[in-house]
């Protein structure tokens, strides 16, 4: 079994007391030791994994110099004030979106489809073949180069930015093994986190789908989402109209509601009590221990 997103181990999150439809039970793989985060994951975006400045780790962060260009802030290594992706119907999108075709669960209904937007976002970083610092426009004019959109351009990349804070990166890193894993794997020699769950890869069948709509078919099964909004379906926690952060939801590009990797995940971080307490794990919208995340969408 590869990943923490594997089916099997996902099922496992679900404990055996609730297993009915979802039959595959196994026990849940003991963890890789990983050397405690620096970030405190929590107040916001900036202060978790995703901020890919990785300042708030200190002095630390100069070891990324070589591998990432360093913007200064966070929101931009996703979000462009300006000047958007318009390969990627996303919020301000600012990442290169490379044409990836995904190997998908063998479908159990018709209309299994590629991953949606709600995942081609994390996927730009996950699926490993996109560097971590690959984006359209860097912050201050004239470093823009449209063609990023669809495609890495190291030349621009390393050309148009000097880091603010320690050397300039000569290569651009992707969530792979030859890139950020060279030091972010067990036997690395490094002492750096293991990121390797983290590496998706391109084979999505060890996952939960993603891209599939609800199964017209199989309704019975899943609980039926109680509010719709712009572009989605969610189940609407405290019943105020809008889907909360905190809240799981389907998004809906036009054929029909489907499970992303946004669906289960919010890349923001989700308190995971009253505002400004620590995030829920994982960046998880609702926890998963005792099931509770699968049970939202899964009868059981
Ligand atoms: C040359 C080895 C090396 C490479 C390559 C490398 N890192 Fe690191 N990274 C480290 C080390 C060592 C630490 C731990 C530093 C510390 O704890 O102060 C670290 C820490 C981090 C952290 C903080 C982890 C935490 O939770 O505290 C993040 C995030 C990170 N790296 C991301 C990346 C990304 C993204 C890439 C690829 C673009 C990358 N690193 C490439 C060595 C590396
Ligand atoms: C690691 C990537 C990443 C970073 C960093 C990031 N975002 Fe996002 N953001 C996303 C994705 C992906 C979405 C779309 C989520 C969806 O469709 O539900 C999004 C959506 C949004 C939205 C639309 C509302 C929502 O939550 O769906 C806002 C507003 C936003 N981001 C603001 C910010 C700001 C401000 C920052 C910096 C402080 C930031 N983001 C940093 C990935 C990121
Ligand atoms: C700009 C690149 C980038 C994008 C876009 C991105 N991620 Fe990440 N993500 C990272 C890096 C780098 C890490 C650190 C690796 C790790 O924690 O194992 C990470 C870590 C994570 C983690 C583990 C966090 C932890 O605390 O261990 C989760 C879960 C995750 N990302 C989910 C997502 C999802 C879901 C999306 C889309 C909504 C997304 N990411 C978009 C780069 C990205
Ligand atoms: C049905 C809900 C669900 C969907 C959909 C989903 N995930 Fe997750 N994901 C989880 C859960 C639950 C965990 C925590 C598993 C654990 O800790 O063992 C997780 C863990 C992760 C991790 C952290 C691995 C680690 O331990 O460091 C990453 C990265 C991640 N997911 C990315 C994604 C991406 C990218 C997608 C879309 C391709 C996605 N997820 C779709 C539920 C989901
Ligand atoms: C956002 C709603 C949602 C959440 C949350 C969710 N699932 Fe699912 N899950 C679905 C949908 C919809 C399908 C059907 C996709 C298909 O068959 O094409 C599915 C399919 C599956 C399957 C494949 C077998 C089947 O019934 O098609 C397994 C196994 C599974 N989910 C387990 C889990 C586990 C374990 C969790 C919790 C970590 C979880 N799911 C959380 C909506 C969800």
């Amino acid at each position: 079994m590869k990943r923490a997103r594997s089916v099997r181990r996902l099922v496992a999150l679900l404990g055996a007391a609730s297993i009915g439809a979802i039959s595959t039970i196994v026990p849940a793989q003991i963890r890789p030791a990983d050397p405690a985060s620096k970030f405190t994951y929590e107040g916001g975006v900036a202060n978790t994994r995703h901020n890919l400045t990785q300042r708030p780790i200190g002095g630390g962060a100069e070891l990324m110099n070589p591998v990432r260009n360093d913007y200064g802030e966070v929101c931009v290594y996703c979000h462009t004030p300006h000047q958007a992706s318009s390969a990627l119907p996303l919020p301000l999108w600012n990442r290169t979106t490379r044409a990836t075709t995904y190997t998908l669960p063998a479908a159990r209904d018709a209309g299994a489809s590629q991953p949606g937007t709600a995942s081609l976002a994390c996927l730009s970083c996950h699926d490993g073949t996109v560097a971590i610092d690959s984006i359209i426009n860097m912050p201050g004019s004239g470093r823009i180069d449209r063609a990023q959109e669809r495609g890495q351009n190291d030349a621009f990349l390393s050309r148009a930015w000097r880091n603010p804070v320690g050397a300039d990166a000569d290569a651009h890193a992707a969530l792979d093994r030859t890139g950020c894993l060279s030091c972010h794997s067990p036997g690395s020699g490094r002492n750096a986190q293991d990121f390797t769950r983290a590496l998706i890869g391109t084979d999505l069948r060890d996952d939960h789908p993603v891209g599939a709509p609800l199964p017209a078919s199989r309704l019975g099964e899943f609980v039926r989402p109680d509010r719709s909004g712009d572009r989605l379906v969610f189940y609407d926690r405290n019943a105020n109209g809008r889907p909360d952060p905190n809240e799981v939801r389907y998004y809906d590009a036009g054929a029909g509601a489907a499970v992303e990797c946004a669906s289960c995940h919010d890349p923001h971080g989700v308190p995971d009590g009253a505002r400004g307490s620590r995030f829920v794990p994982k960046f998880l919208r609702v926890t998963a221990n005792g099931g509770a995340l699968c049970l939202t969408c899964h009868v059981k």
